[in-house]
């Protein structure tokens, strides 16, 4: 087939495009090649064009002849403050809107769409008591005392985390879960308005070689193996406890050649995940021993906003795409802790 593949310079762009071109493809790659994701000036990869996907006139010509478009390019990470709304609304909204009213323009009606776990906000949980219950956000009082769970909104018992399924409802918590969730939505009107296939995936944490090094946008992965590059020890806030999926990029880049090879009709979306859950504790214990290094440090400190647990139900993406993940996390985590950072 013939892919027309967004975000193709990216760390996991370029995984992507690899995966989709040993399996045969067409690959038209491109890659807006952003200062702040890539350097200023930096060159795109051999066989990548530079291209700002918010510019219709010079996507066009692109999309002809293109059966599906996989549109990994996004503003990713948590964002520093209010001022980052404009980019990523600008960037992964707009962005997606002049993309899918282009695919409608060029008779393309397949989207495979890099989604995100933080669509979900603040993942499942259950209550001994009272079954599966929405849990109030954790207060202030609470995490100072070094109370970490979520307490159960009838009875105040501590709850205890469930594997998050697609059906999950969408609760984005910031900036950048706000514009992951709209771009989701205008995917999944366009797909009722022309007909057309939508295949979100919703990545987890995704780690491995060629990550972005520490930056204010980076995930735990990334920051504490810089933290351990330049000799510091990490830090794990709350009690390490909180449990998370860890994905690797090769795995990512799997579960999108299954969903381009995939004949699905309509909207559907997908975890993409190892099924593997792993406390943070674990992640930083398992990179500090490998390297030989001091053990991580339990802060005790935390981040509001943090999620405590956000652990994927990798069941659908299984029996519906045919993905599941080939790394186990304890194993890719040891090799990550040596693996080159982007610089
Ligand atoms: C992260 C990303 C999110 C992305 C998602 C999936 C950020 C900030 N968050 O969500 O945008 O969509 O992965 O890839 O980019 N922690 C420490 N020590 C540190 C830093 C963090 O213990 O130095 C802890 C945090 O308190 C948290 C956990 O590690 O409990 C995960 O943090 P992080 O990777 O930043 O956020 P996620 O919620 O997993």
């Amino acid at each position: 087939m013939r892919v027309l593949l967004t975000g193709a310079a990216g760390f996991i762009g370029g995984r992507v495009d690899a995966a989709l071109r040993n399996a045969g493809h067409d690959v038209v790659a491109v890659d807006a090649m952003l200062p702040d994701s890539h350097g200023a000036g930096a060159e795109p990869p051999a066989g990548c064009r530079v291209l700002d996907i918010r510019d219709a006139s010079a996507l066009a010509p692109l999309l002809a002849g293109v059966d599906v478009v996989c549109h990994q390019a996004a503003v990713v990470g948590a964002g520093v403050n209010a001022a980052d709304a404009p980019s990523y609304g600008s960037h992964n909204d707009y962005g997606t809107a002049v993309l899918l009213a282009e695919m409608f323009a060029a008779g393309c009606e397949r989207l495979v769409l890099a989604s995100s776990m933080v669509v979900y906000g603040q993942g499942r949980y259950d209550c001994p008591e009272h079954g599966p219950v929405d849990p109030v956000p954790r207060t202030r009082a609470d995490l100072d005392a070094g109370v970490f769970e979520h307490r159960c909104p009838v009875c105040g018992a501590a709850v205890t985390w469930q594997l998050v399924g697609e059906d999950a409802p969408l609760r984005p918590r910031s900036l950048y879960a706000a514009s992951k969730t709209a771009q989701e939505h205008y995917a999944l009107a366009w797909a009722d308005a022309v007909g057309g296939s939508v295949t979100a995936l919703r990545y987890h944490n995704v780690y491995g070689p060629y990550m972005p090094r520490d930056t204010p946008y980076s995930g735990v992965a990334a920051i504490f193996r810089s933290e351990l590059e330049s000799g510091d020890v990490p830090r794990v806030f709350e009690d390490g406890g909180q449990m998370r999926d860890f994905v690797h990029v090769d795995d990512v880049a799997a579960a999108n050649a299954a969903a381009v090879a995939s004949a699905l009709d309509g909207f559907n979306a997908f975890n993409v995940c190892s099924g593997r859950p792993i406390s943070i504790k674990q992640v930083a214990t398992e990179l500090c021993e490998v390297r030989g290094d001091a053990l991580p440090v339990v802060t005790g400190q935390y981040r509001s906003g943090d999620v405590r647990h956000i652990v994927a139900d990798p069941g659908k993406a299984s029996r519906l795409l045919g993905f599941q993940a080939a790394v186990d996390p304890r194993d890719g985590l040891r090799e990550f802790a040596f693996a080159p950072l982007r610089a």
